[in-house]
């Protein structure tokens, strides 16, 4: 029996128990963004260590200026192919509306629908930790069965994917020649449909800010007030209507510089991947498009910038009513960007617009919060080929090309400061409720995910 199929059998044999340690991985609240769990956050870094130097990839916690990460090596001489890195992150997003889940979100639940299929519920199912734990599982069936992996690998994971990565950077910096290696293996990304698998070739890159703005020095009455005190609530509330237009364009001057229309061949195979807006927005209670009204859904998604408001706040919302002219209003604005568009330039452009709108006797405060590029990748490279036909093999479907509409920071980091190109295949779906209540991820994206890394492992040593 050539040694893929014993170690894909080994997977399935493995399964239940593969299942079992995704469950202890999802049971660490790693809520990055909330300082309140921050030793969870160290927990599932040591975990994860634990867990990949029992696998054969001895690995180490490293401190980082934020969480810590987590880095591994298995290397010998003399293998074929590439050595790769492969990233992932163990934290994952707070769990509010924490009432809207159906069960508590760190005691990992599999739900079995009237149909049979079977899914995986908790917050960090998909994102990241069962996505993560396809590669780890995959690599431990290679390593029982046969004693050894195909190809030199190393890990590096992180625990701030969610609050932007802010550690990474300097981290990147500071280890260049440990992680610089010939490719980057990335499981953060989506499958295009629940039968047919995807390699992510565009991502779009982020750029964020919060807005205070100070308006009078404490709450008023509005009795008292209202009509002669200047609301910032209403200044706020004018400030991001004027961020689009009537046909759903972003207003800054320069915005769109560095947007690229789509080639015409990408296009078409977009086209012909029936997707169907309706279905997409059918399943969040939608109906009608919303954004630029030129453009379909899918380009939107995966080939356009966007402007969003992520959170707006001030003024009374406690129960019943009272009637205040709030002193201070405050937002949360982040774009998605496309093509070459330059971050910095957009906060520029942004700050610059709400200044401009800044009445005279207010004050208005901001705090930049990510700022990455968007990527495209080489459609001609070769671990992209070998990677389909590793997903072609275990699907019976030809892995398609896709854009994605989030963001993955690290990707644009590992290019830009270790010249690594990334390959990203991932195994969630659309309908993952990825950062909402009831996160899931499908047991078949799970099993198949992993024999599909197993795959690819010896796909990439030819
Ligand atoms: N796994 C997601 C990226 C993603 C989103 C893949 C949707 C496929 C579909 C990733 O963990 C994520 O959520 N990234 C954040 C990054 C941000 C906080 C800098 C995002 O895109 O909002
Ligand atoms: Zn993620």
């Amino acid at each position: 029996m050539p040694n893929l199929d014993k170690v894909l059998d080994r997977v399935d044999q493995n399964f239940d128990q593969s299942l079992g340690r995704l469950f202890a991985l999802l049971r660490i609240k790693s809520i990055s963004t909330d300082p309140e769990y921050k030793s969870d956050c160290r927990e599932a870094a040591e975990w994860m260590a634990r867990e990949l130097t029992a696998i054969g990839i001895p690995s180490e916690v490293r401190d980082a200026t934020g969480h810590p990460m987590v880095v591994g090596h298995r290397v010998a001489d003399g293998k074929p192919g590439p050595h790769v890195l492969f990233y992932g992150h163990y934290d994952v997003q707070p769990v509010d509306p924490i009432e809207l889940w159906n069960a508590d979100p760190f005691d990992p639940q599999i739900v079995t629908r009237e149909d049979g299929s079977k899914m995986i519920v908790a917050r960090g199912a998909n994102d990241d930790k069962g996505q993560l734990m396809t590669f780890v599982e995959a690599v431990r069936a290679w390593v029982e069965e046969t004693g050894d992996v195909p190809i030199n690998i190393s890990v590096l994971l992180e625990g701030e994917e969610e609050s932007g990565s802010p550690s990474l950077q300097p981290f990147l910096d500071a280890n260049k020649g440990e992680l610089s290696k010939d490719l980057a293996l990335v499981c953060d990304t989506s499958m295009w449909n629940k039968d047919t698998p995807a390699i992510s070739v565009m991502l779009r890159g982020l750029v964020g800010e919060e807005i205070t703005l100070n308006g009078p020095n404490k709450d008023l009455h509005s009795g008292m007030y209202g009509g002669a005190a200047r609301n910032p609530l209403h200044v706020l509330s004018d400030m991001i209507a004027g961020l689009h237009d009537e046909n759903g364009h972003i207003t800054l001057p320069g915005f769109y510089d560095g947007v690229l229309e789509l080639p015409q061949d990408v296009k078409e195979i977009w086209d012909n991947l029936g997707f169907s807006t309706e279905e997409f927005l059918g399943g969040v209670g939608l109906k009608d498009l919303g954004g630029e009204k030129d453009r379909s859904g899918l380009e939107q998604i995966w080939a356009r910038p966007t402007c969003e408001v992520n959170g707006m706040w001030g003024g009374y919302i406690g129960a019943g009513f009272k009637t205040v002219i709030p002193a201070k209003a405050h937002a949360k604005v982040s774009f998605r960007l496309v093509g070459d568009q330059d971050p910095e330039k957009i906060r520029d452009a942004f700050r610059s617009y709400l200044k401009s709108k800044t009445p005279a006797d207010f004050e208005l405060e901001l705090h930049p919060h990510g700022g990455d590029r968007a990527l495209r990748m080489d459609f001609d490279a070769p671990a992209l080929a070998k990677g389909r036909a590793a997903l072609t093999a275990e699907w019976y479907k030809p892995a398609v090309l896709v854009g994605c509409g989030g963001s993955i920071p690290i990707v644009g980091s590992f290019k830009r400061t270790l010249d690594m190109d990334s390959l990203l295949i991932g195994f969630g779906l659309d309908e993952d409720q990825i950062h909402s209540p009831n996160e899931k991820y499908e047991l078949k994206s799970f099993h198949k995910g992993i024999r599909s890394w197993a795959r690819v492992l010896e796909e990439l040593a030819k």
